[in-house]
């Protein structure tokens, strides 16, 4: 079997290509990477095989990983006639996305282009070719829904409830492929992570390649520039975040993409608590001005400190929708009959996931 992966220089997808490279089944893999900031697509990926969170197995055979791998730019990826190899079975896990929460109408054209737009450029770029598609959504494209989340949400008439362009431009994509694979008769798999968090298994615990979503919240606290002050946030104190570690949805994927599943949340069973996790990130890196305050309390109307001003400016904007969700949960009957979540305690594991991103002063991997 053959594959094309996208998003494979991403935090998610780095993960991934570790763990299908330790496939036997596959014979080769098809990967688009941009060059960037001067580095070829090529040096990327090398980085990426020989970095020290990379397998054992992998670093050690590197020469033996990029026989495997064919890796083309956006210009060469989008001619498969050229290079695409059709007397093997393909096929392509999408993984390449653009997660930015912003609610900010300036930032829509980009979301929806990145993940809406280029979603469909993939597929019918390469429908002739692949027999399977798995795109990788994420678990919060249903919107703010509340209650227990199945696998299979998608009616006809859903008005779902989104929080920001990202999760919008995501549910879209999924409404244009189920309709579209369908047509073009071809297996479609849609795979939804939740939000990614440090790897949990023992090689590389708490590595992440890029700190989003709560790390920021946690490296605003620990780069704030207005010691004396204090900071309101309205938090909804029945809701969670959902968080999954990076490695342990990598694993799914892999394991999930050549099995007979069409729809499957990658989530955590049980939600952080967001009243108690952000206090934990909080202390995590020593800030102790923080005020838990009701979502009723209106504090954009008036904000009490530069540093409030500063938050809800920047990140505080974006974060408070999953600040102040309806609680929910997720169904995950069938995604632990896959792999057992590990068992451990969703503050400490937020509070383990901070404290190593602290150490590395919230310093994303460049590959
Ligand atoms: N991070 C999360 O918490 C999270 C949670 C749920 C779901 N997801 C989904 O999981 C997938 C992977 O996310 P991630 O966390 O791995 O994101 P990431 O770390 O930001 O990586 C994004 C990947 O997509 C590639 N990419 C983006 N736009 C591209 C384009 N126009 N052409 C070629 N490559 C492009 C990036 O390439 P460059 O390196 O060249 O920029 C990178 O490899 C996405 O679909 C995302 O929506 C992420």
């Amino acid at each position: 079997m053959n594959i094309l992966l996208t998003g494979a220089t991403g935090t998610l997808g780095s993960n991934l290509l570790y763990k299908l490279l330790l496939r036997e089944d596959i014979e080769k893999l098809y990967l688009l990477v941009r060059d960037k900031k001067g580095t070829t697509a090529k040096a990327r990926l090398t980085k990426i095989l020989s970095s020290k969170t990379a397998p054992k197995e992998i670093r050690n055979s590197i020469q033996k990983q990029l026989h495997k791998i064919a890796v083309f730019n956006s210009d060469e990826f989008f001619k498969p006639e050229n290079y695409i190899d059709t007397s093997a079975e393909i096929f392509c896990i999408h993984s390449a996305g653009f997660v930015n929460l912003s609610t900010n109408k300036a930032h829509k054209d980009e979301i929806f282009s990145e993940n809406f737009d280029f979603t469909k450029r993939i597929f019918e770029c390469f429908k002739p070719y692949v027999s399977k598609f798995v795109y990788i959504s994420t678990a919060y494209s249903i919107g703010d829904i509340g209650g227990l989340i199945p696998n299979t949400f998608h009616t006809k008439n859903a008005k779902p409830n989104f929080r920001n362009f990202y999760e919008e431009s995501k549910y879209l994509a999924e409404q244009y492929l189920l309709k579209n694979a369908k047509t073009a008769n071809i297996q479609l798999q849609i795979l939804r992570p939740s939000v990614l968090g440090g790897n949990i298994f023992e090689n590389s615990q708490y590595f992440i390649s890029k700190y989003m979503v709560y790390y920021l919240l946690a490296k605003f606290f620990h780069n704030n520039p207005f010691v004396n002050d204090s900071i309101r946030i309205a938090i909804n104190k029945n809701t969670g975040l959902n968080i999954i570690p990076v490695d342990y949805a990598a694993s799914i994927i892999e394991k999930a993409f050549t099995m007979n599943i069409k729809e499957l949340n990658i989530v955590h069973s049980t939600s952080t608590n967001l009243f108690n996790g952000i206090q934990r990130i909080a202390e995590t890196v020593n800030f102790k001005k923080l005020e838990i305050v009701s979502p009723s309390l209106n504090i954009l109307e008036s904000f009490s400190s530069k540093l409030e001003t500063l938050y809800y400016n920047s990140i505080g904007i974006h974060l408070e929708p999953y600040l102040t969700s309806t609680p929910y949960e997720y169904d995950t009957r069938l995604l632990e009959s896959i792999l057992p979540i590990p068992l451990y305690d969703t503050v400490d594991y937020l509070e383990h996931t901070v404290a190593y991103a602290k150490e590395r002063a919230f310093r994303n991997k460049r590959w």
